[in-house]
């Protein structure tokens, strides 16, 4: 498709609302325990790493103190594992008593203190994963009121042990539940996850109004066959995806996992690149205390938040997938300024690629253009032929400037309606 055809597709895909609780414009950031921290429960023999209140302060400590909520990672997200087993007396969850002697609400009054945001996790079920209580059907009214009284801000809602029919009577329910409370609290949801990801079983019109995000796939690991494997997924199935996202509504690959202990940092690089190219929630699972400075300078690099943040919410799309193994990903942001990512799926050595603008199709005129990684930046005119010298898994990134001073004439090509660009003066950057 031509670059300006893309455009318009994205922007006619807008007018679907998304879910009416004005949260999440832009797509959510902050911390997750899941994948790094699992069901560990162990405090006695684990104290600095089990699923507990102190985890939990420590990552907001982090959060606050070391430049991550300036950058706008600001949730932090309980998954499973924080319940007691049994519900109270009222028929309400209750956290472990042991592991959480202040209970949810103190530590989202913690994080309210910091600027910081809580995320709690459920399940639409009759246990969760980890076998904590679940919040079948008749639950789901006094669950979220729970939430809401704890001062919650976040919650997925996850969905082993429940079928189809549960789920799609449950999930909805859930959105019309917190609405109600009167709080506004982001809504996750796991369903088409548990329905294959893709229609006829999952409706995505319905879901951008009942969810602000939800999990397509399957739960990330630690590795970078993980990570190649849903990023494929997505790739894949990206004319369905695509256009589901949008301000309030964005499809969830899962967590970042930069940082942890599986991938090198060419591999981090591209999670974080492709991460962005998707508008992906950005929900790091790592140890905030003891990440490296390699690590922590991909996750805090600004112009990669800012391309994952651009407030027109578009997804980018993957536009060339070469023989050599080189693919191209390519998303449309505000300002008529666009990301690329060149992306080598190689194990031998960096990889020249050569193209030139024109060959991705963009409209005539000169481009700045900004690797993010290097923050070298080199002025293009479409037709020139440029090298980009590509790791082995990694990625060169780069933010395209909008052209310089610009007339646009439209005119038709082949039976296509095509928007001729000139440059009128040499190059009108900064
Ligand atoms: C460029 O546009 C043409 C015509 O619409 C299309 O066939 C081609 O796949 C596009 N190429 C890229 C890289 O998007
Ligand atoms: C509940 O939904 C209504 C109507 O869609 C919306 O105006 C309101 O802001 C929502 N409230 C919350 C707390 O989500
Ligand atoms: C999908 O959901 C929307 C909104 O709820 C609804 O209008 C539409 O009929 C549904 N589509 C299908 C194929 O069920
Ligand atoms: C973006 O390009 C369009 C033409 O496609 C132009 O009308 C508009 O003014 C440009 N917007 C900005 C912010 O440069």
């Amino acid at each position: 498709m031509h670059f300006a055809v893309l455009i318009f597709a994205s922007v006619a895909t807008m007018t679907t609302f998304a879910l009416d609780n004005g949260l999440m414009r832009t797509p959510p950031m902050g911390w997750l325990a899941w994948e790094r921290f699992r069901c560990d429960i162990d405090c006695t023999n684990d104290p600095k790493n089990c699923i507990s209140e102190n985890l939990f302060i420590d990552m907001a400590d982090r959060l606050y103190e070391d430049g991550w909520k300036e950058l706008g990672y600001v949730y932090v997200n309980i998954d499973d594992c924080w319940a007691s087993m049994d519900r109270d007396k009222d028929g309400r969850l209750q956290a472990d008593p042991n592991r959480f002697p202040g209970g949810i609400n103190k530590l989202a009054r913690y994080m309210h203190d910091r600027g910081l945001k809580l995320g709690i996790y459920g399940d639409m079920g009759t246990h969760t994963c980890g076998g904590y209580p679940g919040t079948t059907v008749d639950k789901i009214d006094i669950d979220a009121q729970t939430f809401a009284d704890w001062e919650v801000d976040m919650f997925k809602f996850d969905g082993c042990y429940s079928n189809a029919v549960e789920q799609e009577l449950g999930y909805p329910l859930m959105s019309k539940a917190l609405n109600a409370t009167g709080r506004p609290i982001g809504y996750s949801c796991s369903w088409p996850a548990y329905q294959g990801g893709l229609p006829p079983k999952v409706n995505y019109t319905q879901l951008g109004q009942i969810c602000n995000l939800w999990r397509n796939y399957g739960d990330i690991q630690d590795s970078w066959s993980s990570v190649l494997s849903i990023a494929d997924w997505f790739f894949e199935n990206q004319d369905v995806l695509a256009p589901a996202a949008g301000p309030g509504r964005w499809n969830d690959p899962d967590m970042l996992v930069i940082g942890d202990f599986g991938l090198s940092m060419e591999q981090s690089r591209s999670q974080m690149a492709l991460w962005a190219i998707m508008a992906a929630p950005l929900f790091m699972s790592n140890d905030l205390r003891t990440i490296s400075s390699g690590a922590r300078s991909i996750l805090q690099n600004k112009m990669i938040i800012s391309i994952n943040q651009d407030p027109l919410g578009i997804q980018g799309r993957r536009i060339l997938k070469e023989k050599s193994g080189i693919e191209v990903f390519w998303r449309p942001l505000s300002n008529n300024a666009s990301a690329l990512v060149f992306f080598s799926r190689r194990n031998d050595m960096p990889y020249r690629y050569q193209t030139s603008l024109s060959k991705l199709n963009y409209t005539t005129g000169s481009y700045k253009v900004t690797d993010v990684y290097t923050d070298q930046t080199d002025v293009l005119k479409d037709s020139t032929e440029f090298v980009v010298s590509v790791n082995p898994t990694g990625v060169v990134m780069w933010y395209v400037s909008a052209p310089g001073k610009l007339q646009y004439h439209p005119f038709i090509r082949g039976n296509k309606l095509h928007r001729q660009t000139y440059d009128t003066k040499q190059n009108n950057f900064l």
